[in-house]
């Protein structure tokens, strides 16, 4: 959406994985002063955002959303005025249909009425979600938000959360800032690896202003292990996903942090090229993804999708790097570098990912004006 907003893909904590309906003025203001304080806010992480369950099952007298006084005392203008005092932004769920997901009030025929009054509370994102639609087309439902947030003036940034349904990738670019490609994920591997297999051809649709979204972060829930969410944290920025951390923040343990605050992986997520990765190679479980960056750099991720350590390996010339007698690789999780003649190669554990920066040579995609088609190297 050309509003000027994630012209690279948005960062920040959504409630909804950690804490389900249970939202409240507390969590959102504790959780905003953790990222103040941890190094997430300096590490990207902006928008605070809230989800399904924060109002009350009634509009008031002149139609407009009520807040839960007894989850928001200070309704949503003052966590937003807290929120804003920290030097973040606050997000807030609506739904395009008659009522939320969760069955609060939705926003269908009360859209101009409620994009003012988030506009007036100080909302700078929206999550509009797709629940209870009476069968109206997505696209018409969606523009008429995107409309009413345009006429309040205020920059807002607007995600799509229709689950990926009628092809939304083909459309959501000129709609919204991001579309969900997919049902909702869960803490668990499974649900992870099918979100990535889904999202992962999607490329050709997402740029500045307007991302796929592969759904939220299970960084430091579930069942996850530490590789595991590595991965996920890999692949979502090797996919210029948006990163919206889900997790309990204020507790999160040293790991879970020192995951969502990998500022290399981070830099490739933010690249303003705004290129999303794609698949190389796969096979047997073992994927080779590229993603072309700003400086020429290519990041590649090689992701072992299987349940035993596995040797990945792939080429300079393969993710789109010639010219060179030498590359330079550094390992973006353990920080090493090392130089290669051009083979690109590292052991991968059972469910884990290895991501290098390759600097050095030109890159395919990035001379001759066109950054297309980087996985056929020039010849
Ligand atoms: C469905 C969405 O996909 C989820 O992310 C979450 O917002 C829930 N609805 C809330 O009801």
């Amino acid at each position: 959406l050309g509003n000027g907003l994630a012209l690279t893909p948005q960062m920040g904590f959504n409630d909804w994985n950690a804490y389900g309906c249970n939202v409240s003025e507390s969590l959102i203001k504790s959780t905003a002063q953790a990222m103040h304080t941890n190094g997430m806010q300096a590490a990207g992480y902006t928008y605070v955002n809230i989800d399904d369950c924060w109002m009350t099952h009634n509009r008031d007298s002149s139609g407009r959303l009520v807040p839960d006084p007894s989850k928001f005392p200070d309704g949503i203008k003052g966590t937003a005025d807290y929120v804003h005092s920290l030097g973040l932004k606050l997000g807030i769920y609506e739904d395009a249909g008659t009522a939320t997901c969760a069955g609060y009030p939705g926003s269908l025929g009360h859209e101009t009425t409620d994009a003012a009054t988030f506009a007036s509370w100080g909302v700078d994102y929206l999550k509009y979600d797709n629940c209870n639609n009476n069968g109206v087309s997505g696209q018409s439902r969606y523009t008429a938000m995107r409309d009413a947030l345009a006429a309040t003036g205020r920059p807002i940034l607007y995600s799509l959360c229709n689950w990926g349904q009628e092809n939304v990738w083909t459309w959501g670019a000129g709609i919204g800032n991001s579309w969900r490609t997919t049902g909702d994920i869960n803490a668990s591997y499974s649900s992870m690896l099918s979100i990535f297999h889904s999202n992962v051809g999607l490329a050709s649709y997402a740029g500045p202003g307007h991302w796929n979204d592969p759904d939220m972060l299970e960084v430091g829930n579930g069942s996850l292990t530490a590789t595991e969410a590595r991965t996920e944290f890999s692949l979502w920025s090797e996919m210029a996903a948006p990163l919206i951390a889900g997790t309990n923040i204020a507790s999160a343990s040293s790991t879970t942090l020192s995951i969502y605050t990998n500022t290399r992986v981070i830099a490739v997520d933010q690249d303003p090229l705004g290129k999303q990765g794609t698949m190389v190679s796969s096979g047997g479980g073992l994927d080779v993804l590229a993603k072309p960056l700003s400086n020429g750099d290519v990041s590649v991720a090689l992701f072992n999708e299987t349940g035993s350590t596995a040797t990945i390996s792939t080429t300079a010339g393969a993710v789109g790097k010639t010219g060179a007698s030498s590359y330079t690789l550094t390992d973006l999780w353990s920080g090493a570098t090392s130089t290669t003649s051009g083979t690109i190669s590292a052991s991968v554990p059972a469910h884990g990912t290895v991501m290098y920066r390759v600097a050095g040579g030109t890159s395919g995609g990035t001379t001759g004006g066109s950054t297309g088609g980087t996985t056929t190297p020039p010849t």
